[in-house]
């Protein structure tokens, strides 16, 4: 099966990134927002980042170039039609997403391939809002897309051999190493790093440490490179918010549970670095500061 034409819906932290990186491989990419705006903000992330790359010199300027004209955007449906596999990264809403799938589904060609990269929602479920069970896989990338090697490719109980195989050989062919896990919420790694994160925030709440305390140990105890505060306002804190309800959902585990604070804070609208407040503020990018809550 040969994928050529892509297809990206959303325009945001991920979806830019993904298209970013799927211009970088060659492919033809048609990006897919609500309002033309979010298209230029996700375009100037890439054009940013592109222009970091040809600095580096790990593009050329005109390689540079050639990935911009690959990349075009829209806000019609209509045109994915041609697309050959569907990358989904709009908001984490289940409603949302499913209303997206049952509207692509109705205008983009019988065999294209639909891949969500949803965090934490179950595939099988985006799957169901569509009329290509078998066509439908998890390709979950992680943040910042263009320097991150990791792709979980996640398979349903309907998915189809070939197709599976096809999306596994797709995300190697942007450089991507991937590794291959089930429709169980959380997949492999937000199984393992959500509840951590969540753990952090409670340690904050019962005075273990401030927010730079808990997040230097973490680095220098640890060797992560970045401290769990760190990687919340990164992440963004409303997307974390909407991981731990699917998630507990699915497990009725309170290490799956938003800690209030973190519920607090996505209410006040601080959703971490896309906002300009989280755990830090950064009113000054270059010098966050913590909160103190
Ligand atoms: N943020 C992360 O670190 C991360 C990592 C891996 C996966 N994800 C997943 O990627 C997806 C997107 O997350 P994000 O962080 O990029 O969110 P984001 O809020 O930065 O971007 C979402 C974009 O989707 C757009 N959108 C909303 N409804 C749409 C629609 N109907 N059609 C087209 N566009 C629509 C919004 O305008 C917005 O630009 C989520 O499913 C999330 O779970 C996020």
């Amino acid at each position: 099966m040969e994928m050529r034409k892509i297809g990206v819906l959303g325009c945001g932290l991920m979806g830019s990134g993904i298209a970013q990186v799927t211009a970088t491989a060659g492919f033809d990419v048609t990006v897919l927002e609500v309002e033309q705006k979010f298209i230029d903000k996700g375009f100037a992330g890439i054009e940013k980042s592109l222009a970091k790359f040809a600095e580096k010199g790990t593009i050329t300027a005109q390689q540079k170039d050639e990935i911009r004209g690959r990349l075009k955007g829209t806000t019609n449906a209509q045109d994915l039609r041609d697309c050959d596999l569907m990358i989904e990264a709009i908001i984490e809403n289940v409603e949302e997403k499913k209303k997206m799938y049952a509207a692509i589904d109705a205008v983009v060609k019988k065999d294209a391939v639909f891949a969500s990269n949803t965090s934490s929602i179950s595939i099988t479920e985006l799957m169901a809002a569509t009329k290509r069970p078998e066509r439908f896989v998890g390709l979950h990338f992680f943040n910042p897309v263009p320097l991150m090697k990791l792709v979980e490719v996640v398979r349903t109980v309907a998915t189809a051999n070939d197709v599976y195989e096809s999306v596994f050989e797709f995300a190697k062919k942007l450089g991507k190493v991937p590794v291959r896990t089930s429709d169980k919420t959380g997949f492999i790694v937000n199984r393992l790093l959500v509840p951590y994160l969540l753990d952090a925030i409670r340690a904050y709440e019962e005075g273990v440490g401030s927010i730079p305390d808990i997040d230097q140990a973490m680095k220098l105890g640890c060797g992560y490179p970045m401290g769990p505060f760190t990687l919340l306002d990164f992440v963004g804190l409303d997307t974390t918010y909407y991981i731990t309800q699917v998630m507990y959902d699915e497990f009725k585990e309170r290490r799956f549970a938003s800690p209030p604070l973190l519920k607090r804070l996505v209410m006040a609208g601080w959703y971490g670095r896309k906002t300009g407040k989280g755990f830090y503020d950064y009113a000054d990018p270059n010098n966050p500061v913590p909160g103190k809550f």
